[in-house]
């Protein structure tokens, strides 16, 4: 299993969104983008038109993260302008399947995500189609929130799952993912973590990118 560290610029400096993705480049797997409408959830980060110029240029694969409505058509549009991971939540769509193999058939990985309410059984059937499933361990909208540890039961459920697949699917968490909570969710099942405030907050955010990695590859590899 290989860990993927992705962080969020939801709480980086907007104003300098190349310079602060430069920052974490070098030593992060994808970048996390957080696309929210207003309707969906309670926040507005990126129209479509500012979202494909920051997919565009930015150095590193990025991992689009909607948080929006109409998300059946969003979708397909972000899978069309070349972004490498597509996850939409399946509280927001209405034809899930159709999605997943629209976005795939454009090239990008698909993801589907639950929020902390959702049940794992809501995508059951989908788990073996997509090729990421985003458990979120706070409710979406807003950065800086707790990890909500009782999510962890959710994470395993879905480790369960993939564990008789033979396709390569990742498991992401999203939601005060920190030093002290990457372990946790390690522990639970996940492989792939999303990070805003623990990496832009932080003094050197590329060395707590590699921080964090250390702190999941190591509970991987002795696991207590
Ligand atoms: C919240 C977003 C997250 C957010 C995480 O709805 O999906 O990606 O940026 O921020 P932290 O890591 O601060 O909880
Ligand atoms: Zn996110």
């Amino acid at each position: 299993m290989d860990i993927r560290i992705t962080p969020s610029i939801l709480n980086a400096d907007f104003d300098n969104l190349a310079n602060e993705i430069a920052k974490v480049a070098e030593d992060s797997d994808l970048i996390h983008l957080d696309v929210m409408d207003n309707i969906f959830v309670p926040n507005f980060t990126f129209d479509f038109n500012t979202a494909s110029k920051i997919i565009v240029d930015c150095p590193i694969d990025i991992d689009v993260h909607l948080m929006v409505a109409d998300v059946d058509r969003i979708g397909i549009e972000y899978a069309e302008i070349g972004s490498t991971s597509v996850t939409f939540h399946i509280e927001a769509s209405e034809n899930p399947k159709k999605l997943i193999s629209e976005i795939q058939k454009h090239g990008a990985r698909a993801g589907v995500a639950i929020k902390p309410n959702t049940p794992v059984e809501v995508i059951s059937d989908l788990i073996d189609l997509v090729d990421m499933v985003l458990v979120m361990t706070v409710e979406p909208g807003f950065g800086g929130q707790s990890f909500m540890e009782n999510q962890m039961a959710k994470v395993s459920q879905v480790r369960a799952a993939l564990n008789s697949s033979t396709r390569d699917i990742w498991l992401q968490v999203d939601g005060g993912i920190s030093t002290e909570t990457i372990e946790i969710a390690t522990r639970a099942g996940a492989d792939t973590f999303v990070a805003g405030s623990a990496v832009y907050k932080s003094p050197d955010p590329a060395q707590m990118v590699r921080k964090l990695r250390a702190l999941a590859v190591n509970q991987l590899n002795n696991p207590k």
